[in-house]
Order: structure tokens, then sequence, then C-alpha cells
């Protein structure tokens, strides 16, 4: 697939099949985790990769769509603060380190043809116990894992001169 059939190619999966993921596929996913570019090389990252097989009820106290539990696997980014880049203005960068990391994950999982949705929207305590977070380590996002079951809708986008900025 080249990189724009990709692009337009990947949508947001929130039905899934129980289909695995295998061993080489997953640990192609991770590695593109890891060799996404972070601010000034910091690596504040972290990454979960969680078998949704008998933890369904656990990991509906951090998402509670019931398709973010049915496919095989739940994926999780995670900044460590303490270890982004700090811009001169206090801007810290480990977010935008991690949603990089995300959509490396989303992309190499796409052309892999498995499904993912970027979840945000999810209970950041609940998540923290669950998964036992240590101090220190915020979740910034998560994304089931495994074969889509629906389709592709149009995409709805705002038209390009609507973005151009005259800078
Ligand atoms: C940062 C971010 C957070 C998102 N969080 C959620 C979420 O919590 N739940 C959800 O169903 N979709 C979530 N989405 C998916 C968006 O709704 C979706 O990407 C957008 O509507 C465009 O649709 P598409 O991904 O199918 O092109 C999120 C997407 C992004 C980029």
């Amino acid at each position: 697939m080249d990189f724009h059939d990709l692009v337009a190619g990947r949508y947001s999966v929130r039905a899934y099949g129980p289909d695995p993921v295998s061993d080489a596929d997953l640990a192609m996913i991770l590695e593109a985790a890891r060799l996404a570019p972070t601010a000034c090389n910091n690596q504040p990252i972290r990454l979960l990769a969680i078998r949704t097989a008998g933890r369904q009820d656990d990991l509906q106290l951090i998402y509670h769509r019931p398709w973010f539990v049915a496919g095989p696997l739940v994926i999780g980014v995670c900044t460590v603060p303490a270890e982004g880049w700090v811009r001169k203005d206090g801007k810290n960068h480990a977010d935008i380190d991690a949603a990089i990391v995300m959509d490396h994950i989303v992309m190499q999982a796409t052309e892999l043809g498995y499904g993912t949705c970027w979840v945000c929207n999810f209970d950041v305590a609940a998540a923290r116990e669950v998964l036992h977070l240590p101090e220190g380590v915020e979740p910034i996002a998560f994304t089931p894992l495994g074969r889509p079951a629906d389709q592709a809708r149009p995409k709805v986008r705002r038209d390009l001169r609507d973005l151009l900025l005259e800078g």
C-alpha cells in the first residue's frame, strides 16, 4: 500500500472481529512506535499491549464502548512528563511525542490490515488503577487493535482552503 492509500484508507474502526494479532505483526507495530521521532529524542514514552481476553470488564472501566474490548488487543501510549523536552516558554512536548507514537502505531497497523481507533475520552483514574500505572506515568491515548468488522465511511474534512493560513 502506498502512503497516500494508507492515509486515505485509515478510518476509526468501531467494530472488531476476534481474530488474533500475530506476534510478528504486534512486534512490527510496536517497532513502528519505537522508531517515532520525539522532541530532542527524549523518548518520554511508555507502551502498553494488553490482551483483552479475560480482562474485558476491567478494560471497560477505562472506556465503556463495547467495541473497545471486542478485538484481541488494546494498545496504550503513556508519557513520562518528567522526561519530556520542555521549550523555554515552559511547554512540555511529551503529549506531542505521544501523538506521533500513536499515529505510527495506527499507520503500521493499518498497513498490516488491522483496525484501530484513537481513544482519548477515557477515564484516567480507572486507567491508572486497572493498568497499575506507576507514579509519573500518564496515560495519553488507547486504541483497540484487531481485524475490522465494519466499513470505512466517507471522510468528512474541512476544505484545504479553510486550513491554510496566510503567514
Ligand atoms: C486525539 C484523538 C482522540 C480521539 N478520541 C476518540 C475517542 O475517545 N472515542 C472515539 O470513538 N473516537 C475518538 N477519536 C476518533 C475521531 O473521532 C476520528 O478520528 C474522527 O472523527 C475522524 O474520523 P476517522 O478517524 O474515521 O477519519 C479520536 C481521535 C483523535 C485524533
